[in-house]
């Protein structure tokens, strides 16, 4: 494996960013009537305008040398035809095979999973249908009309995102609860809006072992028995969509109630299997399958586009740029539209679970940074509370602008002023403002000089701050799909640049296994417990300190 960092090709772009060091994007734009549409590119639906990073032809020219030289276009051939490159697991990344409506097959060890994919989309439409219309009911002979997904990480925020993304999409009567955390308030909170006779409960688990999951599921089990239900109607509420299906008949679930996916499918980029239940029985089939060929419409890009015109090419390669040679540690995700709300928290996982890695795909550690801290809000709330550091702090942070030009819900101007400040933001991010911009403002609104003195460098924004803006006509399951798989993919072109393994988690290991060695020592409410040993002090001291309190209390 290559060291990235050694090659010729990272040390051009080193010498780029040194060259580039007091040129301004505004600058850049004054000299280049052509940037727009030189640094931007329509797919599958999306826009993206990444013309306000400090990207030159020459750094572009310089950046797909380095992918290059990462051999992307081979590692994505890799991915596409099944090898195993998640090389610790020793599986293969195949979830565009999950949404692949061509008629091209995919291989895993030789055999056609294409076939099984179908099969298993071909269930869940019977089944969803069987739901709507009334077919399939509760225990007691009423619709099930209420859903609640019992699942954590990629079984919950994949389903969670999309379903609220698609918030017009919804059936009339139909709702839908995700309950993750293994807090019982979570699952305590859910079950008072629902009725035992008319949920159905979606235990999502691609291990079924999560302890979160397994907790929830069996919490949910019980309040079901003791709300006049029999051990024989949990089949007709309790449905299973698991990779494991020993441990899915071991809870309690038959194999036909059980939605099957592979372990080819890494758990942040399930949402397109089975997983995904939730939102077709929220939205419909036919829209849940709209979403999946918005997302196929995406890799037909990715696995076509010349490399300089390809959407998640491109973007990874403005964040490596942004990452590596301008020090952006973190950055920022900004749907300008309320709908996204929970994008940020799905792509935090879908990135920094994915590149928050330290050794390369060989175990040898990195000499570079590798993903960023991904974080945001929709906006225009985050405007109101982070863009402050962004514009003025002492970090560079980039951020992804995205928004779609027509709304979901057109309400008087709302929208126009929402997409006005999507525009301004991104523009004072590029533009910033000189002391001397400052200083004439105030002088233009009256102020003496000894408070433009005063004041001037408060004012002053340096501008440059790296914004992608990613537009859409409106937020439909297609360009929803779009959007995801832009993000899947550029996190995956990341990795290769990085080297790193994209699809293990080995890093939520070590807190699973002290929780475990944990649990016991921990005092139920109105027992004693042993003082905490074989910890740190910290550890141990809040260990006894909070068995002190639950020791008291009833
Ligand atoms: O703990 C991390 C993780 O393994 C994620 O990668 C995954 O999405 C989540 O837990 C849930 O796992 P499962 O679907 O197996 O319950």
């Amino acid at each position: 494996m290559i060291d990235i960092n050694q090659t010729p090709e990272w040390e051009t772009l080193k010498k780029d960013a040194e060259m580039l060091e007091g040129v301004s994007v505004r600058s850049l734009f004054e000299t280049d009537p052509d940037r727009f549409s030189r640094f931007s590119i329509e797919a599958a639906g999306l826009f993206l305008d990444y013309s306000k990073n400090k990207i030159t032809e020459e750094v572009a020219g310089h950046l797909l040398a380095l992918a290059g030289v990462a051999d992307l276009e081979g590692a994505r051939a890799r991915m596409l035809a099944g090898e195993a490159i998640n090389v610790t697991e020793k599986r293969a990344v195949l979830h565009p095979a999950l949404r692949d409506f061509s008629s091209r097959d995919y291989f895993v060890d030789g055999e056609n999973i294409s076939r099984k994919v179908r099969a298993e989309l071909a269930k869940m439409k019977a089944f969803a249908q069987d739901i709507h219309s009334g077919a399939r009911k509760g225990h007691t002979g009423k619709p099930l009309t209420s859903v609640v997904n019992i699942g954590i990480g990629g079984s919950d925020l994949g389903p969670l995102m999309a379903t609220e993304a698609l918030r017009p999409y919804w059936i009339e009567g139909r709702r839908a609860f995700f309950v993750s955390n293994v807090d019982g308030q979570h699952m305590a909170d859910t079950l008072a809006l629902v009725d035992p006779e008319t949920t159905l409960f979606i235990v999502a688990s691609k291990t079924f072992t999560t302890q979160e999951t397994m907790t929830n599921a069996e919490t949910a089990k019980r309040w079901f028995l003791s709300h006049g239900a029999r051990e024989a109607d949990i089949a007709k509420h309790f449905i299973a969509l698991s990779t494991n299906a020993h441990a899915v008949k071991a809870f309690g679930i038959a194999p036909e109630n059980m939605f099957e996916f592979w372990d080819w499918v890494g758990g942040r980029y399930s949402l397109w299997s089975a997983i995904g239940m939730s939102i077709a029985l929220q939205v419909g089939f036919d829209n849940f399958e709209k979403l999946l060929r918005g997302a196929h419409a995406m890799d037909e890009h990715f696995r076509s586009a010349p490399l300089r015109e390809n959407m998640p090419v491109m973007l990874a390669l403005a964040g490596v740029w942004n990452r590596n040679f301008l020090g952006a540690a973190s950055h920022a995700v900004l749907p300008y539209d309320q709908h996204l709300h929970r994008l940020p928290a799905y792509l935090q996982q879908a990135d920094m679970e994915s590149n928050g890695k330290r050794v390369t795909c060989d175990g040898a550690p990195v000499g570079y940074a590798t993903g960023p801290v991904i974080f945001g809000e929709p906006g225009t709330n985050g405007q109101h509370a982070f863009y402050q550091l962004i514009h003025q702090g002492t970090d560079l942070v980039s951020a992804d602008f995205i928004a779609p030009a027509i709304s979901q819900e057109e309400i008087g101007d709302h929208h126009e002023k929402l997409l006005s400040n999507f525009l301004a933001q991104t523009e004072a991010l590029m533009r910033g403002k000189t002391e001397r911009e400052a200083r004439e403002e105030m002088k233009r609104d009256g102020y003496a000089q000894s408070e433009i003195d005063r004041l001037a460098p408060h004012r002053t924004f340096p501008g440059d701050r790296p914004a992608n803006s990613i537009l859409m006509e409106k937020l439909t399951p297609e360009t929803l799909g779009a959007l995801i798989a832009l993000y899947e993919h550029k996190i995956f072109c990341q990795g290769v640049i990085w080297g790193v393994n994209s699809f293990d988690q080995w890093g939520v290991e070590l807190g699973k296994t002290l929780a475990k060695t944990i649990l016991p020592e921990i005092a139920k409410a109105g027992e004693e417990r042993p003082v905490a040993k074989g910890h740190d002090a910290s550890t141990a001291g809040l260990i006894n300190r909070i068995n002190q309190i639950r020791s008291r209390s009833t």
